[in-house]
């Protein structure tokens, strides 16, 4: 088969890795890649937002299924353009992807079907969001109802603040993305991740993760995109997984089936383990960076049926395996992010750093040049290890770190410290 991977974060080298790994695949190519990616597949300078220069690509090179990795393509529609030209993609549809793409949509989802999340009400103007707010009292969430790279969510301690998210949002700092808000309640927990993979009408788990979205140690300072990950969670216990399959997930895929509007792809729950039990706080479309990355260190089976199976509407009797051994992955970032940063800093030691048992590095912002890797990102690289327990999992990233040379870079210390402190009772 021919394949192309949409995307060029740490998501789409572990899906590459995973991909090429398949004896179904005869080239994989990725748009656009990085230096990473580049060694498990052909990286190629297509303009993912132009669909008909993706679809005239498809049809030169006979591509037989196209991978979609990020949430921009996805909700931009380019899983219908393709299906409409007649090329399988993984993914949903521009109207299934409204479930990351548009908060109140999935807000509102939940309250037809009964699904558990916070409280919430949906606003088009400052006036009327402001006085529900006062009326709710703080602390509270505000979020803007469209995409806005993962910074458009305030989770306000004190009315001040959720005001002044507020303000900002109506005054256009999200663009589009911030002409609708949705004020929630806010839910006190556990975060986990939780992953599953969908056929328009069965949804089969892939594995649970917990995500560290604050950049620095003990979970200070502001949102990222993530700084590490490892999977599987104990916090997601036997018990807990099935009800969010039960009350969660399986709801949410029959309801959009009953909407006319079948989700097929990877629906990523973004769960709080509440006291009330598990509830969800926003959904995304896709797999999660950094959590994708050990999600496939961990999948035993071969990942290409599985999406052509999603695609098809076969998951019904599909199984997927597992290593039960735990992956960790820590990401390495430029100095200053999720702010500035600079681009073209040197980075050596990665072969060294590759070398240690378990460890496997997964590229995101990263170019060759003249034979060096240089950072080219916020986010830059992910140093992943597998390992018999999450702590020795987290030792093998850290051992592998220490040998990556790259003064211009930072990582958080703490990956899967919740973890590490609940196997270390
Ligand atoms: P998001 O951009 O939707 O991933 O949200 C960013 C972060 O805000 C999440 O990772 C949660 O930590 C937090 N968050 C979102 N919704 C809520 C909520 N209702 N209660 C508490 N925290 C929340
Ligand atoms: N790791 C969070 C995300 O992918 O949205």
């Amino acid at each position: 088969m021919n394949i192309l991977l949409i995307g060029s974060g740490g998501r789409e080298h572990a899906l590459a890795w995973k991909i090429a790994a398949s004896p179904l695949v005869t080239k994989l190519w990725c748009a656009p890649g990085n230096a990473g990616i580049a060694r498990e597949a052909e990286c190629v300078a297509l303009d993912v937002a132009d669909h008909s220069a993706v679809i005239e690509f498809c049809r030169r090179n006979a591509v037989d299924l196209v991978v979609v990795g990020p949430e921009i393509p996805l909700a931009a529609g380019i899983v219908d353009d393709l299906a409409a030209a007649g090329i399988k993609a993984f993914g949903p549809s521009r109207l299934a992807a409204q479930l990351e793409g548009s908060k109140g949509f999935t807000k509102d989802l939940c309250r037809e079907f009964d699904i558990p999340t916070g409280a919430y009400r949906r606003f088009d103007n400052a006036g009327d969001a402001l006085a529900y707010l006062r009326a709710q009292g703080a602390p509270i969430v505000v979020k803007a109802d469209g995409l806005a790279a993962g910074k458009g969510v305030v989770v306000a301690k004190t009315l001040g603040e959720a005001e002044a998210a507020i303000a900002m949002m109506f005054e256009g700092a999200f663009g589009s993305a911030g002409t609708e808000v949705v004020i929630e309640e806010f839910l006190s927990g556990r975060e986990i991740s939780f992953f599953a993979l969908c056929d328009g009408e069965t949804a089969i788990p892939l594995a649970s993760a917990q995500d560290h979205k604050r950049v620095f140690d003990h979970d200070e300072g502001p949102n990222t995109g993530g700084m590490g990950a490892y999977s599987p969670t104990p916090f997601v216990t036997p018990e807990i997984h099935d009800q969010i399959m039960a009350r969660i997930i399986g709801p949410t895929v029959a309801g959009m089936k009953q909407r006319g509007i079948p989700f097929r792809g990877v629906l990523y729950a973004g769960v709080m383990l509440t006291e009330q039990g598990p509830k969800l706080f926003e959904y995304n479309v896709r797999f999660g960076d950094p959590e994708c990355q050990v999600l496939m260190l961990r999948m035993m089976s071969d990942i290409v049926p599985a999406f052509l199976a999603a695609c098809d509407g076969q998951l019904k009797n599909f199984d997927l395996r597992w290593f039960p051994e735990p992956a960790l992955t820590v990401v390495m970032a430029a100095k200053g992010y999720p702010g500035d940063y600079k681009k073209g800093t040197r980075i050596e030691g990665l072969d060294e750093a590759a070398q240690i048992e378990g460890v496997e590095i997964f590229h995101a912002g990263t170019v060759e040049k003249d034979g060096a890797i240089l950072a080219n990102g916020g986010r830059v690289l992910n140093i992943c290890a597998s390992a018999t327990t999450v702590t020795e999992a987290k030792q093998r990233a850290y051992a592998a770190i220490d040998r990556i040379k790259w003064p211009d870079g930072f990582c958080r210390r703490d990956i899967a410290w919740q973890a590490v402190e609940a196997e270390q009772g």
